[in-house]
């Protein structure tokens, strides 16, 4: 039952009434991954892929089922299209260096969206003295206009780099029109699915990105640890993108040659415990089921929709036709920091600001909002209370 999931993590045991709506910006930990990165540290690490000792050939063994693992979480063609990164945004920027050095040719156009997180803005900045970034518009509702997007695809475009769940709204893009035209121009697509894992089932060979992105902390799992699934077409011509360690053939003092694969993308001590801790986190969605937590959150969220919607004080951003759980919004008359700061005092986490979506923001002329998030620990309860310290709120700074 999903209603009794909350003694599986335990933060709320020390905090018994926690009413956490935060699980957007990183999701609280389950117990069955902290006792596998304690286990991993306590008792099984050293460093893995050197080692010829006992200890050092299990944890490889282990770390390499890990990446087989989410691998099939995802219905991966193979462990090979996944690279470990440090964070989601680490690898954008790992594609956005990349690409800039051996496929961008000056002036291309690379496609993003007025929805986007400034993960899958700013690399595009850095790489800008190269190409010439497009955005997509947004409706006045807040969801993506598609038919800017879909008119601004052309033989120019040379990426499109969009979320699949926005941060600020819940909205889930749609990419059946957006594949169909972007093969027309043979366009590669990189989709940041940061927020869409945690909640619903990923087919990547369904979905078939060159490239998607999501983390480790938003799944339940550990801090620290990015995924990247890479299409072996582009491993097989992009990189490398750090040097160090494990990603070499050869080295002299004055040059090297490097690994053709997966491994060529990860220079360093990888993120051993946290992939170790993922896998584990993993497990426990897999043993709930992503399609009941989808029904579960889902069913959620329009519960909280619904009841927000009646408030006309209450401004959400977004439609609400294709969003899962997200909701951001905006009281008249209040500044959301002193809803968040009152909300705080009767133990509710939200999110206010501009969730690192300022283009968004400005989009609707305003400099940030209130976010509420749910994840598989929220109960129809916590909404209740969420809803009635929201109208306690408003008598208090409307007055
Ligand atoms: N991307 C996270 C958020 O939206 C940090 O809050």
């Amino acid at each position: 039952m999903i209603e009794n999931l909350k003694k599986r993590f335990p933060v709320f045991e020390k905090n018994k009434n926690l009413v956490f709506f935060d699980t957007a910006a990183s999701a609280l930990k389950v117990d069955s991954m902290i006792k596998a990165v304690n286990e991993c540290y306590s008792y099984e690490y050293s460093n893995i892929h050197r080692g010829i000792y006992e200890l050092s050939s299990k944890l490889t063994k282990r770390y390499e089922d890990s990446r087989l693992s989410i691998s099939k979480f995802i219905n991966s063609p193979s462990s090979e299209n996944i690279i470990f990164t440090k964070s989601a945004t680490e690898g954008i920027n790992l594609v956005s260096y990349c690409l800039s050095d051996n496929y961008f040719h000056d002036g291309d156009e690379v496609l993003l969206t007025t929805l986007e997180h400034h993960s899958n803005l700013v690399p595009w900045h850095l790489v800008s003295k190269k190409i010439k970034i497009i955005t997509a518009k947004l409706k006045s509702t807040g969801e993506l206009d598609y038919a800017d997007l879909l008119d601004k695809i052309n033989s120019k475009t040379k990426l499109i780099a969009i979320t699949h769940m926005s941060n600020v709204t819940g909205s889930i893009t749609n990419f059946d029109e957006i594949k169909i035209k972007a093969k027309k121009f043979n366009v590669p697509i990189l989709i940041d699915g940061c927020q869409y894992v945690p909640h619903k089932k990923l087919d990547i060979k369904e979905l078939d990105p060159d490239f998607y992105v999501f983390s480790a902390h938003k799944l339940y799992g550990p801090s620290g640890l990015g995924i990247l699934y890479m299409k072996s077409k582009w491993i097989d011509r992009l990189g490398p993108y750090q040097g160090g360690g494990s990603m070499i053939k050869n080295v002299n003092t004055d040059s090297s040659t490097y690994m053709n694969g997966f491994q060529k993308f990860e220079a360093g001590t990888p993120p051993i415990a946290e992939v170790i801790g993922l896998s584990a986190s993993l497990n426990f969605i897999n043993e709930v089921g992503i399609d009941k937590i989808f029904e579960y959150e889902n069913k959620l969220t329009r519960y909280a929709y619904n009841q927000m919607k009646k408030n006309n004080d209450i401004k959400i951003y977004g439609d609400f036709s294709n969003q899962t759980s997200i909701i951001s919004f905006n009281i008249y008359g209040i500044h959301f920091n002193d809803l968040a700061m009152l909300l705080d005092k009767k133990n509710i986490a939200i999110r206010t600001g501009h969730h690192c979506a300022q283009p968004f923001m400005k989009n609707f002329k305003i400099s940030g909002n209130a976010r509420m998030s749910v994840g598989i620990y929220n109960t129809t309860s916590d909404i209740d209370y969420l809803i009635n310290s929201i109208e306690e709120a408003k008598t208090i700074l409307q007055s």
